[in-house]
């Protein structure tokens, strides 16, 4: 496994151990409401009409909780899945389980459907390298890893293949990575579309050459209306200090 793959690919060995599936369906595992940690995962001990006791799993403590307020527990074998639409019980608890078990394994991004999460790792990953880039060109979503150029690949192919103009959303609040996301997304279209420009038998009829360059130009200014607008924001920041 090289350096890029386990921030990429990780290691999902667990997810077919039979201790852990063993575990999950004699246990009645469930994700309790927790105030420090969000949620905690425990073991449904009794029942009694609407409300249930509950293990939890750290702890060991015993607690009383209403049934509506339980989450139920995905099998062991969607732990750190990549596209979160796969899982059996889709709730908010198993999301944000999911979602920290990749982030504290090095896995920044995550699918959920069609969006791609992305939780801000504030340090350098090796998965931004042209070898990485050239990794994902012209490959499927789910032949891959999740990863912003493959958001940013699906884009370019959908824009050759329908000649229509195409858009990708980052959003989220402030510092989540929308400028850093934003800055991949044109380091991988710069590249894939120079190296589509230098195919000898690639047609460029002039209607599409125009397009292609309107492209460019339509990216070129929503950069500088983006830095417009950090600078601006970083500039009534400094004033209000
Ligand atoms: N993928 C990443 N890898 C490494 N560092 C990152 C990544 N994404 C974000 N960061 C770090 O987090 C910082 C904040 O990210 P960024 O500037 O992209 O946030 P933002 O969402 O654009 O915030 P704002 O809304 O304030 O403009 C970056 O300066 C960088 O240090
Ligand atoms: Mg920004």
């Amino acid at each position: 496994m090289t350096d890029a793959d386990k921030f990429l690919y990780g290691d999902r060995s667990a997810i077919n151990n039979p201790l852990a599936q063993a575990d999950w369906s004699s246990k009645k595992l469930v994700w309790v409401p927790s105030e420090k940690l969000g949620f905690e995962a425990g073991s449904v001990k009794e029942e009694h009409g609407d409300e249930c006791v509950v293990e939890l799993t750290d702890s060991g403590k015993k607690v009383k909780v209403n049934k509506d307020d339980i989450q139920k527990m995905n099998p062991p074998k969607f732990n750190k899945v990549e596209d979160m639409a796969e899982l059996t019980c889709l709730n908010e608890a198993s999301v944000l389980h999911n979602l920290k078990d990749r982030y504290y394994s090095g896995l920044i991004y995550t699918y959920s459907g069609l969006f791609c999460v992305v939780v801000n790792p504030y340090k350098y990953l090796p998965i931004y390298t042209e070898d990485i880039v050239n990794m994902y060109k012209g490959k499927k979503r789910h032949e891959m890893p999740p990863h912003i150029y493959a958001i940013t690949d699906t884009a370019y192919r959908s824009m050759m293949q329908d000649r229509e103009d195409q858009s990708i959303l980052c959003t989220g609040e402030s510092g989540a990575g929308k400028t850093e996301n934003t800055k991949k997304v044109i380091q991988y279209l710069a590249h894939v579309a120079s190296s589509f420009k230098s195919k000898k038998d690639q047609v460029m009829t002039p209607g599409f050459l125009c397009s292609y360059r309107i492209f460019v130009l339509k990216l070129l200014s929503n950069v500088l209306i983006s830095l417009l607008f950090h600078l601006l924001s970083r500039a009534v920041q400094c004033c209000h200090m």
